[in-house]
C-alpha cells in the first residue's frame, strides 16, 4: 500500500477499506508517513467526508494506537461524560462527585482549555497543590475507593489522535464532523467505560455554532458509541451565553463548590443534574433520568457530594481549605465593573466574546504551552432575559494587568446586546439522542 494512492482514492470520494485506514493511521503514528501526506488526507476528508463505517474504523484505529484502560475488576458500571467545550462550563466538576456517591465509577480524563473555551484540567489546577498527572495505579486506586478520579490527557491515550489533532489545528481541518467524532470517541473509548453521556454544545460559544450541525455531530457520536458496544446518550445544549455566572479557573472552582453546597445559578444546576441523572441511569442506579436527578439532589442536600469533592482534593494533593473559604484560592489584585450602557432587556451575552475576553485576560492560552493566570475572570450579574437599568453592573472583572484588561474590554463591549423587548426564552437542553 502507498499513502499517495489512499489520498487519491479519498480525493475521488471512494470508500476506503479498513486496512487502508489502518495503514495510514499506524504509519503516521510511527512516523513512517510524513505530516504532508496526512495533511493532504485530512483535507481530502473535509471535501469528501468519510462515511460511517470508515469513521468507525478510524475511531478504533486511533483508539488502539495507544493504551486502553481495563477496569473490569471494579464491580460497578464505568460511566463518563464529555462536553464538546464551552464557556463557564464546570458541569464535569459538579457531576463527578455527585455520581460517585452511588455505585458507579467515573474514570474522567479531561483536557486543557484552548482558544476561547475553558478546560477541566486548568480549573482543577487552580486549587493550590492539586495534581492532575496521576499514574495509572493512582487513577485506578481513586476509582476503586472514591468511585471517581480526574486526570489530564496523557501521551499514551490515543496518541494517533493527539498527532492528528495537532496537525488539523494548523491545517484548517478541524471542522469536519467525521474527524471530530472519531477524535472525541477514540479518547473516550480508551477509558474502559461502559457508558458515556455527551454534552454537545451549539451557539456562539460552541465549536458548532448551529443547532443543526451540533445535532449531526451528536448523532455520529452516539452511533459510534453504540456500534462500539457502549450505551451512549447525547444532550444537545445551548452555549450562546456562558453557563453559570462565573468564568475563569479559580472562579469556576468557587461556583462548583457553591453548587455542591446547595446553591448556585439555575442553568448550571439544571444542566449538571440532568447530566448526572443520565449517568446514574446509564449506570443502572436509577430507572429514569428524573429519578437520577432526584438522587443527585439528595447527594447535594445530604452533603455527600461535597464530601466526595473534598476527598478528591485530599487524594490529589489539593488544599481542602478552599471548600470552607475561597480566600485559599488564587485571587486577582483588582476588580473592574462593566456597566450597562442603557436600559432594556439583555437579549444577548455572546459566549464567544466572553470566552475570548476571559482568555486574553489570562484565563486561557493561545498555544498549549502558554502559562495561564488562575486568579482572573468574570462574574456575570445578569443573564439573557434580565431587565437592566442604565449603569447596572453586568459583569465584574477580576484582573491583574491593565493591558490585559484593555484587550479583554475590546471583546466585552461586543458581547452584550440590550433591546427594548424581552427576548423569547429558549430551553438550555434542546435535544436528547440515544437510547437509555
Ligand atoms: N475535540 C476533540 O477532542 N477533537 C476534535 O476533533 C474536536 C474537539
Amino acid at each position: 500500500m502507498r499513502a499517495v494512492d489512499i489520498i487519491q482514492k479519498k480525493k475521488e470520494g471512494r470508500v476506503l477499506f479498513k486496512e487502508e485506514i489502518s495503514f495510514l493511521v499506524k504509519g503516521f503514528t510511527h512516523n513512517d508517513i510524513p505530516e504532508y501526506q496526512m495533511s493532504a488526507f485530512l483535507m481530502a476528508c473535509c471535501f469528501k467526508p468519510l462515511n460511517f463505517q470508515e469513521t468507525l474504523h478510524l475511531t478504533h484505529e486511533m483508539l488502539h494506537s495507544g493504551k486502553t484502560f481495563d477496569f473490569s475488576d471494579i464491580p460497578f458500571k464505568k460511566i463518563d461524560k464529555h462536553s464538546t467545550g464551552g464557556v463557564g462550563d464546570k458541569t464535569s466538576l459538579i457531576l463527578a462527585p455527585i455520581v460517585a456517591c452511588y455505585d458507579v465509577a467515573i474514570p474522567m480524563i479531561s483536557g486543557r482549555g484552548l482558544g476561547h473555551t475553558g478546560g477541566t484540567v486548568d480549573k482543577l489546577e487552580s486549587i493550590p497543590g492539586f495534581k492532575m498527572n496521576l499514574t495509572f495505579e493512582e487513577f485506578q486506586d481513586n476509582l476503586k475507593t472514591l468511585h471517581f478520579s480526574m486526570m489530564g490527557q496523557t501521551k499514551d491515550i490515543a496518541p494517533a489522535d493527539a498527532k492528528m489533532y495537532a496537525l488539523r489545528d494548523v491545517t484548517a481541518t478541524v471542522e469536519c464532523i467525521p474527524l471530530i467524532a472519531a477524535s472525541i470517541m477514540s479518547k473516550k473509548l480508551a477509558e474502559g467505560i461502559d457508558g458515556l453521556v455527551l454534552d454537545v454544545k451549539f451557539g456562539y460559544g460552541a465549536f458548532m455554532q448551529k443547532l443543526k450541525d451540533a445535532t449531526e455531530l451528536a448523532k455520529w457520536l452516539v452511533k459510534i458509541g453504540e456500534s462500539s458496544g457502549k450505551k451512549t446518550i447525547a444532550l444537545v445544549t445551548d452555549m450562546n451565553q456562558p453557563l453559570g455566572n462565573k468564568i475563569g479557573n479559580s472562579l469556576e472552582i468557587e461556583e462548583t463548590i457553591e453548587v455542591l453546597q446547595g446553591h448556585g445559578p439555575k442553568d448550571l444546576i439544571d444542566l449538571s443534574l440532568t447530566l448526572s441523572g443520565t449517568m446514574l441511569t446509564l449506570g443502572g442506579i436509577s430507572r429514569s433520568v428524573k429519578e437520577g436527578v432526584s438522587l443527585s439532589q439528595k447527594a447535594i442536600h445530604n452533603g455527600k457530594a461535597l464530601q466526595k469533592f473534598k476527598e478528591l482534593l485530599q487524594r490529589q494533593g489539593g488544599d481542602t481549605r478552599v471548600i470552607d473559604s475561597f480566600s485559599y484560592l488564587p485571587s486577582a489584585k483588582y476588580t473592574f465593573e462593566f456597566l450597562a450602557p442603557k436600559a432594556g432587556f439583555l437579549a444577548k451575552i455572546n459566549a464567544r466574546n466572553i470566552g475570548k475576553g476571559a482568555s486574553v485576560l489570562g484565563c486561557g492560552r493561545e498555544t498549549l504551552t502558554d502559562a495561564i493566570d488562575p486568579s482572573v475572570g468574570f462574574i456575570l450579574h445578569k443573564k439573557v432575559g434580565a431587565k437592566v437599568q442604565k449603569k447596572d453592573i453586568l459583569l465584574t472583572i477580576r484582573y491583574n494587568d491593565e493591558k490585559k484588561l484593555a484587550a479583554s474590554m475590546v471583546e466585552l463591549i461586543q458581547a452584550f446586546e440590550i433591546t427594548p423587548k424581552k427576548p423569547s426564552f429558549k430551553p438550555l437542553i434542546q435535544k436528547v439522542l440515544g437510547k437509555l
